[in-house]
């Protein structure tokens, strides 16, 4: 279980729940991340920057093993590593115990190098190459999750070939759309993910009909940022025609808290708890249940600091920041919204008579280039420092070199140390593949 967030030294308590762990300030009022300065980050490694606080990830991966442990002791957890595929992640995580999807052969050879055990990796995907599944199965992955029926006509050759068993399970579509972005909603009747439920019911058949297949069970990932728990049940449901299978993947999904009036999630206990009686209630006892989590294991221990390059007054206040779109593109996909703050100047329970109302931009050229819309600065300048919290789910991953932007370096802080987990990307990088 997460402790109550650690003593938060006059951190403002509506800041608590969208900073990791720990998560100080210190008599000047100035940020202290992993008993680090914020400052002193930004002016040792430079912005943008990604700052992990390492104990947060540990935290919140023991948390949600032991959640799922508690709930049933065969449950399983596995990241869902697209959320934040970086090797030194990997590493925590592995290191924690919990198993790792990946979805695509990129993604496979992070896990491995990060030191996951092929046998607890999970292949996804929606369009498989001959080569990702062949790496798949000759490196002995724990599992592959087949979406169509061209990935069965192809893995069944590839089995067959090699002479090899392998197990599988079935990613089906149940026909349930959670209230969230469309962009991220993934189980409704019409998406691109897996078989809808005649087509899974062939699909179940043509695998269980496989010698080299080992068909496990039933797979379905509704979509991401979910704040309630019942479309769980409905997705259960629906898939419960297809038969009565020894595993149970329900996806990942459990939402988090990006901004000081959003929604709060339920707890990961609520979560585990509510997703495996949602199984034992269908199909009794004895099933593996199986919970892929990715924002909810990583968005909050990570922030991104800035540095402001400009603040001007075109109709509403526009404060420039050196990065943008190129570090986090969940703005601009899904209209995402996020808070952000002077590391030097944190804002204080009464917000401070120069509070400034700006639209905080990146730098780049799209119009649509804007990180937080209607953000409240305290008297922000040029050479401030900026930090936005959550932003360790799907920011480095989506991160992009447009402009030429090199992209940021991962910063791991614990205990008063950081370090560089991944470098800033160079110039002389942008070039790599030039032939
Ligand atoms: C198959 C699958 N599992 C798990 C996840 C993780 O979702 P979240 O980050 O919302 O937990 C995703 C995200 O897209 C996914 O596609």
């Amino acid at each position: 279980m997460i402790p109550a967030a650690m003593p938060a030294v006059h951190l403002d308590p509506r800041l608590t729940p969208i900073y990791p762990l720990g998560t100080e300030l210190d008599e000047r009022g100035r940020l202290q991340l992993g008993g680090c300065d914020a400052l002193e980050l930004a002016a040792e490694f430079g912005t943008p920057a990604y700052v992990v606080v390492e104990q947060d990830l540990r935290t919140r991966a023991q948390a949600f093993v032991e959640a799922f442990r508690a709930a049933s002791p065969t449950a399983q957890v596995v990241f869902a590593s697209k959320a934040f595929p970086c090797t030194a992640v990997y590493r925590v995580l592995a290191e924690e115990g919990i198993g790792c999807d990946v979805a695509s052969g990129g993604e496979l050879a992070s896990a491995l190098r990060g030191g996951f055990d092929p046998a607890v990796i999970h292949l996804h995907g929606n369009a498989k190459s001959e080569e990702e599944l062949s790496f798949a199965i000759d490196t002995g992955i724990g599992a592959i999750v087949v979406d169509n029926h061209d990935e069965i006509d192809r893995l069944t050759r590839l089995l067959a070939e090699r002479g090899r068993r392998q197990a599988v399970l079935i990613r089906v579509a149940p026909g349930v759309s959670p209230d969230t972005h469309p962009s991220i909603s993934t189980g409704g009747p019409n998406t691109k993910f897996g078989f809808n439920l005649p087509e899974a019911a062939h699909a179940v058949r043509r695998l269980q009909a496989d010698p080299n297949v080992e068909l496990r069970g039933i797979h379905f990932h509704i979509g991401s940022q979910i704040m309630e728990l019942a479309p769980f049940g409905a997705a259960l449901r629906a898939v419960s025609e297809l038969g009565d299978f020894p595993v149970y993947n329900l996806g990942g999904g459990l939402g988090v808290q990006y901004t000081t009036d959003g929604p709060e999630p339920p707890s990961i206990e609520e979560y585990a708890i509510a997703k495996v009686r949602m199984v034992e209630e269908l199909f009794g006892p004895g099933k593996t249940v199986i919970d892929e989590p990715g924002r909810a294991l990583t968005a909050r221990s990570t922030v991104t600091l800035y540095t402001v390059q400009s603040v001007k007054q075109n109709v509403v206040n526009w404060v420039a920041v050196d990065g943008g779109m190129s570090d986090n593109l969940r703005p601009m996909l899904y209209d995402a919204r996020y808070e952000i703050d002077v590391v030097s100047r944190m804002r204080t329970r009464e917000d401070a008579p120069d509070d400034v109302l700006a639209h905080v931009t990146g730098k780049h050229c799209e119009s649509g280039d804007v990180l937080v819309r209607d953000a409240r600065l305290n008297a922000p300048r040029v050479g401030d420092v900026l930090v936005t919290p959550v932003t360790g789910a799907y920011g480095h991953a989506m991160a992009n070199t447009y402009n030429g932007s090199p992209r940021p370096p991962v910063i791991f802080v614990k205990d008063g140390d950081a370090r560089v987990v991944v470098r800033r990307e160079t110039r002389e990088d942008l070039f790599s593949r030039d032939v």
